[in-house]
């Protein structure tokens, strides 16, 4: 790790900045002097274990909202706690630009994954820790240490200048992570209020340590449960084996046509919508400072493997999935125990891309599996959560002044990158607001989001308020 305790004002190259903001100084070392207060703030909000998935965590999670929206009052907004039929939206306004200034929409979410397994975690989920340099905590990275950098900014500018050259609307959601449910409603039955002219995101990953970045991609995700079903009950594998057929055989076979040996899925009409992406784009992702064998030993695999004829990076961001996430079947227990379970279940989710969407892939999945299934056991598919994928254009004046920031908050210039997660709700604002989506994201490959011991730089967390506060002073230029 670098220097931790950055000096902000000088690291960001204050002599560089136009006339027009040079008064950004003052912001920056509004910051720089309030960092010890803003990461103390921080490990209150990750103290709050706001597990959205969790029925038992649900006034957590609104407890979560509430510390919040405290929070973003205390930064100059004007905030209201909205409640849907699930965890409630937080919005904060600042309308003070005026109807001639451009709006920024600003989205986060403040839930967070389930922390399990809790015995791999070196610190408690739920008590921030920080050691070389990183802050840990789950949350610290996804969502809520990047949402909360907003906040800081929005703190700075406005304590520092009494004002800000854009209107700024921040949307918190609490259920990301489990599909946001709620938020297209929401969003229909709010589009005067979240009107914008850009939307702003700070939930992806920077290429790497050294590298600020821009995403100009998002894959989208299907997401199914596949019941096989069998027998009665669970039989004597002895006295029964051979003559039906067991639904855990069943079900491996099944999941084994999913991919053919060229690493491609193997169901029909899965590639039909798939836009192939031009070169200049492949030629981009192929420049960007990437090591297989590095990649390979980080992960800690034999070998990385996908699809023929693509590269790593492409496999990751702007190629289609399969994967199984979870399988439970049989006797898992000490010991042996000679039995043909009555039941096999599996969930298998697919990232998709371009122009793929989740309805027609669940209806060729279902399709492909009543095809492949064996005689004697019945199949059912759920769906849990779907949403389409997204690819920007990233141009024109608001990349141009995010491109600005994150160069003068980093010393440089940033790349612009894929993210293989998915952010569903991204494709929505895009279309129901008419607004361009800009994805700044800071957290790091490797920071373990939704695994155990989840991370954020503290240089990053430092740096990237800084780039922010710049980002909403340019945005109106
Ligand atoms: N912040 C992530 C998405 C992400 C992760 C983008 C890594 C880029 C890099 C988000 O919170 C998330 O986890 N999304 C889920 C989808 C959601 C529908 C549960 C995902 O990608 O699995
Ligand atoms: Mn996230
Ligand atoms: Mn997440």
């Amino acid at each position: 790790m670098g220097n931790p305790r950055t000096h902000l004002a000088n690291s960001l190259h204050l002599h560089s900045l136009p006339l027009s903001v040079a008064d950004m100084s003052e912001v920056l070392t509004f910051i720089e002097s309030n960092l010890d207060r803003f990461r103390a703030e921080l490990y209150e909000f990750l103290r709050i274990p706001s597990i959205s998935a969790k029925t038992e965590h649900v006034e957590d999670t609104r407890r979560s909202a509430q510390w919040l929206a405290n929070r973003m009052r205390d930064a100059g907004l004007e905030v209201e706690i909205i409640e849907t039929p699930g965890h409630p939206v937080v919005l904060g306004e600042w309308r003070g630009a005026g109807e001639a200034a451009p709006t920024v929409l600003v989205y986060g979410h403040y839930d967070v994954q389930p922390p399990e397994p809790l015995e791999e975690w070196v610190s408690p989920p739920f008590e921030p820790n920080e050691r070389d340099g990183r802050i840990y905590a789950r949350g610290s990275a996804d969502d809520k240490g990047q949402l909360y950098m907003h906040i800081k900014a929005l703190e700075a500018l406005l304590t520092t200048n009494g004002s800000m050259p854009v209107n700024v609307v921040v949307l918190a959601e609490g259920e990301e992570e489990m599909g946001s449910p709620n938020l297209v409603p929401f969003v229909e039955t709010n589009l005067d209020r979240l009107a914008c002219d850009v939307v702003l995101i700070s939930d992806t990953s920077m290429f790497s340590e050294e590298l600020p970045s821009l995403g100009f991609s998002l894959r989208g995700l299907a997401y199914f449960e596949i019941h096989v079903s069998g027998a009665r009950s669970d039989l004597h594998s002895g006295e029964y084996g051979g003559a039906i057929t067991n639904p855990g055989n069943a079900l491996a076979h099944i999941l084994a046509t999913l991919h053919d040996k060229r690493g491609r899925v193997a169901i029909e009409g899965f590639y039909d919508d798939v836009v192939e992406w031009d070169s200049k784009t492949r030629a981009q992702i192929e420049s960007l400072p990437h090591s297989d064998e590095q990649y390979r030993e980080e992960l800690g695999v034999r070998q990385l493997n996908g699809e023929d004829g693509f590269s790593t990076l492409e496999r990751l961001w702007i190629r289609p999935t399969c994967d199984v996430n979870g399988l439970l079947c049989g006797y898992t227990g000490e010991g042996a125990k000679t039995v043909l379970p009555n039941h096999a279940m599996a969930k298998v989710s697919f990232r998709l891309v371009p122009n793929q969407t989740d309805g027609k892939v669940r209806d060729l999945f279902e399709k492909h599996v009543q095809h492949v299934t064996p005689e004697g056991v019945t199949v059912q598919i759920n769906e849990l959560h779907g949403g389409r994928p997204w690819r920007a254009s990233v141009e024109g004046r608001y990349f141009e002044a995010a491109t600005q920031a994150l160069e003068e908050a980093f010393g440089t210039t940033p790349v612009l990158m894929g993210s293989g997660g998915s952010i569903p709700i991204v494709v929505e604002f895009e279309e129901r607001l008419s607004a361009p989506v800009m994805l700044v994201g800071f957290s790091l490959p490797g920071c373990n989001l939704h695994a155990p011991n989840e991370w954020l730089p503290v240089e990053n967390f430092e740096r990237g308020i800084g780039a922010l506060a710049l980002l909403y002073q340019k945005l109106a230029n």
